[in-house]
């Protein structure tokens, strides 16, 4: 089949998978810029000319699977209304928060999924704001990010799930702040998840999971701060580092994941690993998760009590989608950063200091930034403390993927945040590795890793 012919297909096919939504299916938005630059990438392929139809079936299914994973990613809940909504009750809490509140939760909103009048009225800065209605009116709308309203032939919310989107996407603020199209796979820097927990009417899950009362459940949960969570809590009852700081750490990006091989700060596994694990035990999602490395009482003594090794809940909700959300996730490329926002001269300046004297690049190795193949460090060979190493089966960190550093400045810089910025994670290389660098280096450095 030409070249021309098979492009055309590839439009015609991801046209498909763009167009309006199946009856009854939530809805997509329509294809906002970024979806737009990704079609246009699948409408090139690069086949060689003469290759027949079926040659061409894998991309199909590919283009299938990450439509699917698209839609699993941003809408599917796993059933986990079973603990927010169910147990948690946060439906009640969600059903009293003004937009403006939510916002300042972090919580974004979904352009896409506005009808044009109210969008129109947001813009012109026509909509209550104060008044919690319209919260429920953007969930009955699925247009809050990540969280799903379930209302009742009367119309009242009568729960609530979360999604992989909720502390893995943000929004481009193009209507207003916090209001625009959705970017998958970005961090959500500005999301209080402890704060919106520590809301929920209900918190007997935590109590007694972890053995104390619901104040000191919430006071843990809002020590969390913006941008973080503690995917650890409930497998070890670990509350804070020996500093006294909050365990959480921060929401890494969900993109540029392709090609890397362990993933969280501290290597649980690999993605297909991590979103099971994530799916089952964290969102409480109902499906089935085995890792009998958490059944070490010492090391995992909540996780251990209660079984969290093997878990195996019917109907499944969870393993079907789990394909679909590997191949979408690892079609997330890393963005650009926009024009103008690093010096173009220094970067390239910098770019060598990287893969020369600062010896960035034998851990960093570009364009991955981790190393291709056992990605792993102890914590003395990176020289910080092994707190959060040893809440992991793995007892390491993982060498960060560096690629689109720049969406995720805010909180700061390693799995705490406790480099504010890009220059004292220099710093820090510069003194623990003895490595000399000049000041110029060092900006020269800052500008390079902006570039990423
Ligand atoms: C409540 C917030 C939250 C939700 C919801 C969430 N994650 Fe995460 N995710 C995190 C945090 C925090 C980490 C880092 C965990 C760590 O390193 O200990 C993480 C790490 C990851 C990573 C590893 C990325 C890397 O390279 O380090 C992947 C992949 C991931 N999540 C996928 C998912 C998927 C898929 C879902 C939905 C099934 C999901 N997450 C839901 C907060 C969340
Ligand atoms: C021995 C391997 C190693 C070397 C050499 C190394 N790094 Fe790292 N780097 C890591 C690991 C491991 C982490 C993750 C730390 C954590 O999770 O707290 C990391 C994290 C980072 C981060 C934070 C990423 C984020 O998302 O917060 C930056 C930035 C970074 N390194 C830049 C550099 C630069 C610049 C150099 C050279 C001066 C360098 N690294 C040298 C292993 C290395």
């Amino acid at each position: 089949m030409p070249v021309a012919r098979i492009a055309r297909f590839l439009v015609a096919a991801s046209a498909l998978f763009t167009a309006g939504p199946a009856p009854g299916a939530p809805r997509e938005p329509a294809t906002p810029r970024h979806a737009e630059r990704d079609s246009a990438s699948f409408a090139k392929p690069s086949l060689p000319r003469g290759t027949h139809a079926f040659a061409f079936a894998p991309f199909a299914d590919a283009l299938r699977l990450v439509a699917e994973g698209r839609r699993v990613f941003r809408h599917d809940t796993f059933g986990d209304e079973v603990f927010w909504g169910d147990s948690l009750r946060l439906h009640e809490a969600l059903a009293q928060t003004s937009p403006r509140a939510a916002l300042a939760l972090g919580l974004k909103v979904d352009a896409d999924a506005l009808p044009r009048k109210l969008a129109a009225a947001l813009r012109a800065g026509r909509v209550d704001l104060d008044d919690p209605a319209t919260t429920l009116a953007l969930l009955r709308l699925d247009a809050v990010v990540g969280v799903t309203g379930f209302f009742d032939a009367a119309g009242r919310i009568v729960s609530a799930g979360t999604q992989c989107a909720l502390c893995h996407s943000t929004v481009d603020d193009s209507l207003a702040p916090g209001v625009g199209h959705r970017l998958d796979g970005w961090a959500n820097r500005d999301l209080d998840v402890g704060r919106i927990i520590a809301a929920a009417p209900d918190l007997s899950a935590f109590e007694r999971l972890l053995g104390v009362d619901a104040a000191a459940v919430r006071a843990v949960l809002e020590g969390w701060g913006p941008g973080k969570f503690d995917a650890s809590l409930l497998l070890d009852g670990k509350t804070q580092r020996p500093d006294g700081g909050p365990a959480a750490v921060l929401i890494p990006p969900a993109f540029g994941l392709a090609g890397v091989n362990l993933h969280t700060w501290t290597g649980w596994g690999g993605v297909a690993h991590w979103n099971a694990l994530v799916a089952n035990l964290e969102m409480g999602g109902q499906g089935t998760f085995v890792d009998h490395r958490l059944d070490d009482a010492d090391r995992f003594p909540i996780a251990a009590r209660e079984g969290f090794g093997e878990v195996r809940r019917t109907p499944d909700q969870v393993t079907s989608k789990l394909p679909a959300l590997h191949l979408y996730q690892l079609s997330l490329r890393t963005p650009r950063p926009p024009r103008g926002s690093f010096d173009r001269d220094a970067a390239g300046r910098g770019q060598a200091v990287f893969e020369g004297n600062a010896r960035c690049a034998t851990c960093h190795v570009p364009p991955l930034y981790t190393e291709p193949g056992h990605n792993l460090h102890a914590p003395a060979e990176i020289g910080i403390d092994a707190f959060q190493a040893e809440r992991s089966p793995t007892r390491a960190y993982r060498t960060a993927p560096l690629a689109g550093l720049w969406t995720h400045g805010k909180g700061g810089y390693y799995h705490d945040g406790r480099f504010p910025t890009l220059a004292a994670v220099i710093e820090h290389y510069d003194a623990f590795f003895g490595l000399g660098l000049s000041a110029e280096e060092k900006q020269d450095l800052v500008e390079f890793l902006k570039s990423l």
